[in-house]
């Protein structure tokens, strides 16, 4: 017997779609193309897919008197808003390549270089007879609708198979193929190269990166791969390149950014941090190379705190404290504020530190229960954006882990203080006030004029790749050479996690320059 479905309107937008009761509200947005935001893939933990349910009857988890879209089913035709709050569609793409003007090609033949983030698909096209490039587009990645971040997606490929994950990126891929492509006639794509971590590359290739989980340390991982871009339902045919990677959760993404940096050809010790869900660590020059993955948890990427969101319209993304302890902010797009991103975030609680509002665990000095940054008649949601203890404290867990990273790094490397240059790599790079980072202690306290952004090294890399034999073997090589070495269950690093949870840290000989600030 067929199974009953009902029809759900989405607002705004009007676009409906069938579904069965055993159907969540979640993935019904999901295969018609609306993305609900669901850091949490549909676990119903991070209380972020949050929709109003405004005719209808339903089953589900109610949040106030909103609904939790990934716990909630219809049980007759529905109308569904989506919150701006909700929504994923207005992310904003962090980075300089905007600035970048659309040009003519030379001839008929271009390239695409892609960077295959795990939240967005950035590509450049080039012109490859001249080697530059000529436009730039990208995307939200599709596949964000099923977790934020990769091992929620290494789950739902090995409970449902790879041919999901692998459509949507296909999909996420095409759109944005189409986008620097339009405009343009008769051109060909006769290459493509692809920068990604080595799930999204896995996925991007239909492989099952389930194998990731189980051996995180597998030679296959070095492979730059190539394929036929039609034969994975690429619409811009050509060859495709994959960039290699170092290791399961070192990737091809980050062989881009030490590309992109140099430090692999330099004689003195730099270190890179592509800070992210995940920060990825290299140390090194040109004889030796070691690396690391560490979980910094989603609170830079704005889930994980009760005010935090990604940078899209209406987040705050620089906050400062005045003499008043009043919050001073900026919002993208200007819009009025609706929450606060990771820069945000890391601004507000250097501030409140600096200000003694904080004390050195994290704590309201005062022992207030929050700090109100936007009063609730000022919001643009109608309710008050505030931080709380509870988010400091995973602003500091994820935070210690990047910077412990760094140290058990260096303690097996070279210590922090004698490294050259530390590139700092990821979208939200650009947009990381080094100042306030270090107050924090996520970065070293060193010189700041050490500091090195690169932005979108991934991508940066992936044209490299693709425009240049030399950097080609070069980073073939930099995959090949490079050591993995594993953070978890290792001593130094533990020990390291421990002293480092603190703002900005137990020891307060390694943040001089904070200490100074504070006296
Ligand atoms: S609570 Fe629904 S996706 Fe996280």
């Amino acid at each position: 017997m067929e199974k009953k479905k009902h029809r759900i309107t989405f607002h705004p937008g009007k676009k409906a779609v069938l579904a069965e009761e055993k159907d969540s509200i979640l993935d019904a947005a999901a295969s018609c193309g609306i993305h609900i935001s669901s850091p949490c893939a549909g676990r119903g933990t991070c209380g972020k897919c949050v929709v109003i349910v405004s005719e209808g009857i339903t089953k589900g988890v109610k949040k106030g008197n909103t609904y939790l879209a990934c716990k909630t089913h219809p049980l007759s035709d529905l109308s569904v808003r989506i919150p701006d709050n909700s929504s994923t569609g207005k992310y904003k793409i962090l980075d300089h390549f905007h600035e970048i003007k659309k040009k003519a090609l030379s001839g008929k033949n271009a390239g695409i270089a892609l960077d295959i983030g795990t939240t967005t698909v950035a590509g450049f096209l080039v012109d490859l007879k001249k080697k530059h490039v000529v436009g730039t587009a990208s995307a939200y990645n599709k596949q964000v609708v099923h977790g934020d971040d990769v091992l929620s997606r290494i789950d739902h490929s090995r409970k449902h198979g790879v041919e999901k994950l692998n459509r949507l990126i296909v999909e996420t891929i095409n759109n944005v193929a189409e986008e620097l492509l339009e405009g343009r006639r008769n051109v060909m794509v006769t290459d493509l190269c692809a920068a990604g971590n080595t799930t999204m590359t896995y996925l991007l290739l239909n492989n099952d990166p389930s194998v990731i989980k189980k051996n995180p340390v597998l030679d296959e991982y070095k492979i730059p791969y190539t394929a036929n871009a039609s034969k994975l339902g690429i619409s811009a045919c050509g060859r495709l390149q994959t960039l290699p990677g170092i290791s399961g959760y070192v990737g091809g993404d980050v062989v881009g950014d030490v590309l992109a940096s140099g430090m692999h050809k330099s004689n003195k010790v730099s270190m890179l941090i592509d800070v992210g869900t995940n920060g990825e660590i290299v140390l090194g020059n040109r004889e030796w190379l070691v690396a690391c993955s560490t979980s910094a948890g989603p609170a830079f990427e704005g889930a994980g705190t009760l005010c935090g969101m990604k940078a899209s319209s209406g987040a705050i993304d620089k906050i400062s404290i005045n003499e008043n302890l009043k919050a001073e902010y900026r919002t993208i797009d200007d819009e009025r504020p609706e929450g606060i991103c990771g820069s945000g975030l890391i601004d507000l609680v250097a501030g409140l530190f600096l200000k003694g509002v904080l004390d050195h665990n994290g704590l309201f000095a005062d022992k207030r229960k929050k700090y109100v940054v936007v009063p609730k008649k000022e919001s643009g949601t109608g309710k008050e954006i505030a931080l709380t203890e509870k988010d400091v404290k995973s602003i500091i867990l994820s935070k210690t882990a990047i910077y412990a990273g760094a140290e058990t790094l260096a303690k097996i490397g070279t210590p922090l203080p004698e490294l050259e240059n530390i590139y700092i790599a990821g979208a939200f790079g650009y947009y990381l006030d080094i100042e306030k980072a270090v107050t924090i202690g996520l970065l070293p306290d060193l010189p700041r004029k050490r500091y090195k952004y690169i932005g979108n090294g991934s991508l940066k890399g992936a044209l490299l790749y693709l425009t240049d034999a030399k950097k080609r073997r070069e980073a073939d090589a930099v995959a090949k050479k490079t050591t993995y070495y594993e953070l978890s269950g290792d001593k130094t690093f533990s020990r390291e996690f421990l002293k480092a949870l603190y703002l900005p840290h137990q020891d307060a000989s390694r943040f001089p320059l904070v200490e100074k600030k504070l006296s």
